[in-house]
């Protein structure tokens, strides 16, 4: 019996009764779904709380924003939060035979979200990490993409089992957006992602320093009160990009509250200003060369 992904043929165990040999042998139909993606950006942090699914939910909505094709996929099985980010709490996936369709945001960016299949939001989910595996593969290749200009993933913290399996899923070409914020702490938590991507054998895109200074509601200023600046240098050391920083505003932990993302609503503010300059690399990546 042939190794099989999913062909109409597959078997519970991985393998492919058809008779006549399997159709989509392998990672076929992972390839395919992989090939009409054109930039997977993989947001993770060695640090919880820092901002990740924010910053996630920011680069899509922006980037859908710019015209581009988005998928989100919120690999966070323990507590996917951008449903609630993008009020799209309790939609449902549209269920196929063997796929599964995104729940639409917006004309350009569509959603996957564990939090779609919960029966109730609240249901703890105790997973084991080869089931964890599984079902991101699922997500990627079961779920209707379509043609993306990007692919934004929100991990949960720490360089476990979902990081590691996206970006294995993902392939080599996906490259990771690597939240902290300024304080020493979070920073050598970020050191290990930075070292994490690296063993897995992929890139890291750049670095993000969020909740970075204070964003005056009074003064439309940005008031530096704590140490900033730390993961600048930590980008610098580690030799990789600094993407920029994004202050503490709350408006931004209002609007995620709210369900309406910052940058549809606050683009024009400092704290957008300093998101755009972060996805600005981002829209500058060149497409992939296809080889036939
Ligand atoms: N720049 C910011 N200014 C103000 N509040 C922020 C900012 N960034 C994030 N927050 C708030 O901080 C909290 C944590 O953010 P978020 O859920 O995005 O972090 P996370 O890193 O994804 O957390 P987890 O590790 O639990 O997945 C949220 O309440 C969010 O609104
Ligand atoms: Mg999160
Ligand atoms: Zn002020």
């Amino acid at each position: 019996m042939s190794e099989c992904s999913g062909c109409a043929s597959a078997t519970p165990e991985g393998g492919c009764s058809s008779a006549s040999g399997c159709d989509q042998p392998g990672d076929e139909k992972l390839q395919k779904t992989l090939g009409r993606i054109k930039h997977k950006i993989v947001v993770m942090s060695g640090k919880g709380g820092v901002g990740k699914s924010t910053v996630a939910a920011n680069i899509a909505v922006a980037l859908s924003l710019a015209g581009k094709k988005v998928g989100l996929l919120d690999v966070d099985v323990h507590g996917p939060s951008i449903p609630r980010l993008l009020s799209l709490k309790g939609q449902r996936p549209h269920m196929g035979d063997q796929t599964m369709e995104p729940v639409p945001w917006s004309k350009n960016l569509s959603v996957m979200s564990l939090g779609f299949l919960l029966e109730d939001d609240r249901q703890a989910v105790i997973w084991r990490g080869p089931v964890k595996v599984g079902l991101i593969k699922q997500f990627v290749e079961d779920v209707m993409w379509g043609d993306l200009d990007y692919l934004v993933v929100d991990c949960p913290p720490g360089t476990g089992d979902e990081p590691l399996s996206t970006l294995q899923t993902l392939g080599p070409t996906a490259m990771a957006v690597v939240v902290t914020t300024p304080q020493g702490v979070a920073i050598d938590d970020v050191r290990r992602s930075l070292s994490f991507v690296g063993q897995v054998g992929n890139r890291v895109f750049g670095l993000v320093e969020n909740m970075s200074g204070f964003a005056c509601p009074d003064c439309g200023k940005v008031h530096n009160i704590f140490n900033s600046g730390g993961g600048e240098d930590l980008a610098k050391e580690a030799g990789v990009r600094f993407l920029g920083k994004i202050p503490m505003d709350p408006a931004v932990a209002h609007s995620g509250d709210e369900g309406f993302p910052f940058m549809k609503v606050h683009r024009d503010t400092a704290t957008g200003k300093a998101m755009n300059e972060i996805i600005a690399p981002m829209l500058d990546l060149p497409d992939p060369v296809v080889t036939a």
